[in-house]
């Protein structure tokens, strides 16, 4: 069986899920795009810090040509996050021939449109399944299964940090701070937690569903944003009292003359579907004018649920290196804008 070798840049959460999921579940992979699939090759920050994973027969190292200049590896995983220096060693990397799969919201949602259009300009695909909702696999889900329809809205819980922090006050009385600390140890929260905490974490994921469900490329400056960093252990029990539930909402929808979106802490009756979904869980609800009010749930932060949707990215490109169909990949952001139904 012919070999497809990996390169990773980064070795966190998200990253040691990556490799721990490659390992066990080998074999199923194998059978399933008839490749072999191994990881070559890590770059990380800090080669010294210790590591939980096994890394037997990988490279370890901090420097990046160690993948740029290695011909024999054909896809590159990028969980470091951040935008810089992420942009420029996602462009060297496709311009160096390497299809790219990314789980990196912020760059995404602030330069997708420049990536893939690096990207075809190089004939290569850049994946970002695991950018939205964690575990969810919410973009292919839109791209497939609402592909003959006109969707109307998309919303939901699309941040697993600030879900797990109005869950824990909400439910067991514990402080912000306290919950914050417990989310960032559990590794749903990024390396500097401000945009999960801001509500910019979650308008990056709104603005990729927005360019999955309307064809729209929305930025920040013209989003309303409101994060959870005001709220109080008394707002979220007052208002349990009432008979509601605090949660961070995303929403994204079509008005007449195109896309409103914002985020914000809303009141949510407590009987409603939304106001169920506890600690890292998201979910999206996505309504179609044809199939009505439909809801994607499940874990929305952590190593493997996320390295689920990185693995599902790293196998459709191995599909598409086996049958030689790679540079057309359905998650390229341009292919994406053609599938998607724009609004005006
Ligand atoms: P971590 O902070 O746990 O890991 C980051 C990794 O990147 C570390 O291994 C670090 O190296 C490495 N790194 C940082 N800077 C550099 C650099 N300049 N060059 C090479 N390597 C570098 O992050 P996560 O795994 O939590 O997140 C990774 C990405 O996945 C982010 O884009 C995040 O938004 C996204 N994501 C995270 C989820 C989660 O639940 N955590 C869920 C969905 C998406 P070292 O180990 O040496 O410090
Ligand atoms: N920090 C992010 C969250 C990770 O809490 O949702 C998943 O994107």
């Amino acid at each position: 069986m012919e070999d497809i070798k990996i390169g990773l840049v980064g070795l966190g959460t998200v990253g040691s899920g990556v490799l721990q999921m490659l390992t066990s579940n080998q074999d199923k992979i194998a059978n399933i795009t008839g490749r072999s699939l191994t990881v070559k090759t890590i770059v990380v920050h800090n080669i010294d810090k210790p590591r939980t994973v096994d890394l037997t027969g990988i490279q370890l190292t901090s420097d990046l040509n160690a993948i740029m200049d290695d011909p024999e590896i054909q896809i590159v995983v990028e969980v470091m996050g951040g935008i810089h220096p992420a942009k420029e060693i996602i462009t060297q990397l496709l311009q160096a021939g390497k299809h790219v799969v990314t789980a990196n919201k912020d760059l995404i949602a602030n330069a997708g449109e420049e990536l893939a259009t690096t990207a075809r300009d190089t004939h290569t695909d850049l994946m970002y399944e695991a950018s939205v909702a964690g575990g969810i696999p919410i973009l292919r889900t839109i791209v497939n299964s609402f592909a003959a329809d006109h969707i109307l809205e998309v919303k939901g819980i699309v941040n697993g940090t600030t879900n797990y922090i109005l869950t824990q006050m909400q439910q067991h009385g514990r402080s912000y701070e306290e919950a914050l600390q417990q989310a960032q140890k559990l590794g749903f929260a990024e390396a500097d937690p401000t945009n999960d905490v801001a509500g910019i974490d979650a308008a990056y994921k709104m603005i990729i569903l927005s360019q999955f469900a309307f064809g729209t490329q929305l930025s920040l400056d013209k989003m309303a944003v409101t994060g959870i960093d005001n709220v109080q252990l008394d707002d979220v029990t007052q208002a349990a009292e009432l008979g509601y539930t605090v949660k961070l909402l995303g929403v994204a929808k079509r008005i007449d003359d195109g896309v409103f979106a914002e985020v914000a802490p809303v009141l949510v009756p407590s009987d409603h579907p939304l106001a169920t979904i506890n600690n890292e869980n998201n979910a999206v609800m996505v309504t179609g004018q044809a199939v009505g009010e439909t809801l994607f749930y499940g874990p929305g932060a952590g190593g493997l649920p996320t390295a689920n949707s990185v693995l599902s990215d790293i196998i459709s490109e191995s599909k598409n290196i086996a049958l030689g169909t790679t540079g057309n990949g359905f998650n390229n952001y341009q292919t994406q804008t053609q599938y998607a139904d724009p609004a005006d």
